[in-house]
């Protein structure tokens, strides 16, 4: 009881929280760009299995395509194991200093205990040196939702193995590519992948075990913490001369959640679920301890080795905001819905710039500095992208100027990509993919002229518009 009204008092307190509105004529006069630091990252993000093709792992295992939206599989997918050229291509169009990728475990490490593919290793080698040459910072992420089918059949992220066998992962990285890598990401969005797989049943394994969801979510932070010991051990080389080898953090998935009503139950479940989706992991980075509660169901406050002090940034995912009404009979307690008259994506997200400024305010009172490692907008049309990102770059430069240390921007996406259980549905490209076109060409959509501004407005050269 003493908690629930803990939760309330939060609940109130965040709703006290400033919430500015963008006046859309000053968003429209304003030179966006000119308020980032010179040493501002800005660039796109993307995931191995999302637009590598040709992958092997727990997702074309037994997954697609029978749990994908029209029976989809990743399949070629954008191609860019072979094609990335064309993606480095693309970005220098846009005028980006940075671009976030992960690395597929399951292409590196074949079989438990096994040794690292050498061609695949040399093909991301090829990519960071091409990175490096065209000036483009790389931020490379260890785990982006897939797993090695040996991993997965050892029980996948329920394995007690599992925080090793990232380690020593992560260790491999590090000693491989520390000369051209300084910015890790071990984990991406802990809580989505968490909730999706063990709560939701969309993703693989597919369960609906709220204890196991949680006991998953403390495997991963797990993990996370044994890959940043390995990362932070291994990698000593500075490569980008700021005289920080290795900088550790993971990418995590935010969101505004707003009560539907002011009832108790809605205000509460609002509460509850921001505490677990947003606190609960940079919480635990602080306190060395994974402390996740959901009521009537479990509690668990356990320690992580080596979790304090493992993160030396906060990697901040930002898309949408959703409105909660309280339903006991729904997994997660509440159902989500956005009001009609809000404008949403193709996937139905709200689309709520403000959002981002007010979470960067929120997370930069933790004091680490803040990636936006990801952000972006479904839009097959094309139409709304530009002023999604003049208006979340915006939201960027308004926390800035607010006192919030964001050290970098990541667009997502860099091309159309295969969005997990949505299959090919929603396309986040500022480059679109035809996916039925043999040479899978990357089209540039109306948004990269206007990442191009953006980069101009900070003294980059770009060549898209
Ligand atoms: C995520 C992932 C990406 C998605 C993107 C759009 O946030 O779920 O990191 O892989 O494709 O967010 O949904």
């Amino acid at each position: 009881m003493r908690r629930m009204t803990l939760v309330l008092a939060a609940a109130i307190a965040a709703g006290c929280d400033a919430r500015p509105e963008f006046d859309a004529a000053v968003v429209a006069r304003t030179t966006i760009g000119l308020g980032l630091p010179l040493t501002f990252l800005l660039g796109t993000a993307s995931a191995a299995h999302q637009i590598e093709g040709g992958n092997d792992n727990d997702w074309t295992a037994t997954w697609e395509p029978a749990h994908i939206r029209n029976g989809d599989v990743s399949g070629r997918a954008a191609n860019s194991w072979v094609q990335w050229p064309e993606d480095v291509r693309a970005m220098t169009e846009l005028g980006a200093n940075t671009y976030r990728f992960s690395l597929e475990w399951s292409r590196l490490v074949r079989g438990r205990g096994e040794p690292w593919d050498a061609a695949a290793a040399a093909n991301y080698r090829s990519l960071l040196l091409r990175l490096k040459a065209e000036g483009i910072t790389p931020m490379v992420t260890l785990h982006h939702f897939t797993l090695p089918r040996w991993v997965a059949d050892e029980g996948g992220w329920e394995w007690p193995g599992i925080a090793d066998a990232l380690g020593s992962f992560a260790r491999e990285a590090a000693q491989r590519y520390g000369d051209l890598v300084d910015l890790w990401c071990t984990v991406n969005e802990p809580n989505v992948a968490a909730y999706h797989s063990y709560l939701q049943g969309a993703w693989p394994p597919g369960f609906t075990d709220t204890k196991r969801m949680v006991g998953v979510m403390v495997q991963m932070m797990r993990a996370h913490a044994a890959a940043a010991r390995e990362l932070r051990a291994a990698d000593l080389t500075d490569a980008d001369n700021d005289l920080r080898p290795a900088l550790v953090g993971i990418a995590h998935h935010v969101q505004v959640f707003e009560p539907a009503s002011w009832s108790s139950t809605d205000t509460a479940v609002a509460g509850l679920t921001d505490e677990f989706f947003n606190d609960a992991i940079p919480e635990s980075a602080k306190t060395g301890r994974v402390h996740l509660y959901v009521p009537g169901e479990i509690e668990v406050d356990e320690p992580v080795e080596g979790l304090a002090d493992s993160f030396d940034y906060l990697g901040i995912n930002f898309y949408e905001r959703n409105f909660l009404r309280f339903d006991i009979t729904d997994p997660a307690l509440s159902r989500t819905y956005v009001p009609a008259d809000r404008p949403t994506n193709d996937l139905g997200w709200d689309q709520y710039a403000e959002g981002l400024y007010r979470l960067l305010v929120r997370f930069g009172r933790w004091g680490w500095p803040i990636y936006v490692t990801e952000n972006g907008i479904a839009d097959q049309q094309g139409f709304a992208r530009p002023d999604y990102l003049r208006r979340h770059v915006y939201a960027v430069e308004q926390a800035i100027q607010a006192g919030v240390n964001v050290r970098g921007y990541f667009h997502w996406s860099l091309i159309d990509n295969f969005e997990w259980a949505e299959g090919y549905h929603g396309k986040f490209g500022l480059f679109s993919i035809d996916f039925s076109d043999p040479a899978l060409t990357r089209r540039p959509t109306a948004a990269v002229r206007t990442f191009c501004s953006i980069s101009r407005a900070m003294g980059r050269r770009c060549t898209g518009g």
